[in-house]
């Protein structure tokens, strides 16, 4: 029996970052053969074993060939005579289809090391085809190294969205590949190179549909809608690791899309379309719930942090209220990163100063600042106590605010 370390270890160690799984495949060997050396197996649907000191997966070298409709439809052979070239033919892009012998060469039949120079994703075999999501990969890789797609791969892609086949992708698979997306430097790359290939209308036509709407001039330079959503979604990237903030940015103004040339000129009037496509979207993905919740508060609340000089005290708290700060502190500085992010997401607006993110951060510091214990002192119950602390957070609101106003 021969192991090889292959896929994106291999990868990972050849771009000169860090490697998080070592992945392992077996030639020569059958199933037994692994029992009997004490590998413990886990493949439901493929012969894998864990290693019994290193815990690494160990998969014996396999073909497959699509039998049906969807990921379900594979038919797999592994067997000691399937060669470590053919379960590499079996990959999906040549940078991923390279094995590493235990003396350190690199076993290369597609030429990825080439493609890794050249920064390129392209894919093995016509059998790329088989697995749709592959484009989402193809996408989350092209984002996470800022790579390119082949011209070839991307008439093959084109060709997998014109016949369907990303309609079989199931909800669960499609969020996993987003929430990877998320998580890269530049999350903006996953989404144009999928539109690239026209499967952003497909897959995410609400973000789709944010490209070839105008931006209210008002705040924004003359830019395209979509070029600003992945412009913020940029910045959220370059402000936070966490993905709540991230996939609110995403979502804070699908509403745009949708909302009629003569109400976008004032500025709101997007948010519930936004709401409204957020939760479709959410539901559609099963987005976890923390995230879908914070989203929908981002989409309704957003414009208010960048009017914060013209809004009446009131409503400042009462945003304060919807986000349930007073509960959830991690919350409002969520609130205010997707805020940032959401005014950063403009050219020449990268760095400048956002002083309306400070100042309401110090509101809502005065305002948690008012509790209960004083007007329990003065001898009040219940109803009048929550009275009484509403209006004293909206008086220390309106004492800072009544610096900044115009
Ligand atoms: N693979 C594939 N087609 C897929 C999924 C995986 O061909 N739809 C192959 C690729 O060779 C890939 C390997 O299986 O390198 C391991 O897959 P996975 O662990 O999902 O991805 P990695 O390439 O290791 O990338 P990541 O670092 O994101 O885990």
């Amino acid at each position: 029996m021969n192991a090889y370390l292959v896929g994106g270890c291999v990868r990972d160690k050849l771009l000169g970052v860090p490697v998080k799984d070592r992945d392992w495949v077996v030639t020569g060997s059958t199933v037994e053969d692994m029992l009997a050396n004490d590998f413990s197996p886990v493949g439901k649907d493929f012969p894998v074993f864990l290693h019994p000191k290193t815990h690494e997966e160990y998969a014996l070298a396999r073909t497959e060939r699509k039998s049906g409709v969807g990921y379900v439809g594979f038919t797999v052979h592994a067997s000691p005579e399937v060669t470590l070239e053919e379960d590499l033919a079996r990959r999906d892009l040549t940078i991923n289809a390279m094995a590493e012998t235990d003396s350190g060469d690199i076993i290369d039949p597609f030429n990825g090391q080439q493609d890794l120079k050249d920064r390129l994703l392209r894919h093995v075999s016509p059998a790329f085809i088989e697995d749709p999501v592959r484009v989402l990969r193809i996408a989350r890789f092209a984002a996470r190294f800022n790579f390119q797609i082949a011209d070839e791969t991307q008439v093959l892609i084109k060709q997998m969205v014109d016949g369907g086949e990303l309609e079989h992708l199931v909800a669960e698979r499609v969020w996993q590949e987003l929430s990877k997306a998320l998580q890269t430097p530049q999350p903006s790359i996953f989404f144009t190179s999928l539109r690239q290939v026209g499967a952003l209308r497909v897959l995410f036509p609400e973000v789709d549909r944010l490209f070839g709407v105008p931006q209210v001039p008002k705040w924004h330079p003359e830019i395209d809608t979509g070029i600003h959503v992945m412009m913020v979604i940029d910045q959220a990237a370059n402000l936070t690791e966490d993905i709540t903030v991230r996939f609110a940015s995403l979502c804070h103004d699908l509403g745009k899309g949708i909302t009629p040339k003569h109400i976008l000129p004032k500025h709101t009037g997007h948010e519930a379309s936004s709401i409204d496509l957020t939760q479709r979207l959410c539901e559609r993905l099963r987005v976890p719930k923390e995230l879908t919740t914070f989203a929908l508060k981002v989409a309704e609340f957003h414009t208010d942090v960048h009017l914060l000089f013209e809004l009446p005290a009131e409503r400042a708290l009462q945003v304060m209220e919807g986000l349930d700060c007073f509960r959830r502190p991690e919350r409002f500085e969520q609130f205010l990163l997707a805020g940032e992010a959401d005014f950063r997401g403009r050219p020449g607006y990268e760095t400048v100063e956002y002083p309306e993110k400070r100042v309401f951060a110090e509101c809502y510091t005065k305002a948690s600042e008012v509790n209960a214990h004083q007007f329990v002192e003065a001898g009040m119950k219940g109803e009048e106590i929550k009275t009484a602390m509403h209006t004293a957070r909206i008086e220390v609101i309106d004492d800072i605010l009544s610096q900044y106003r115009k």
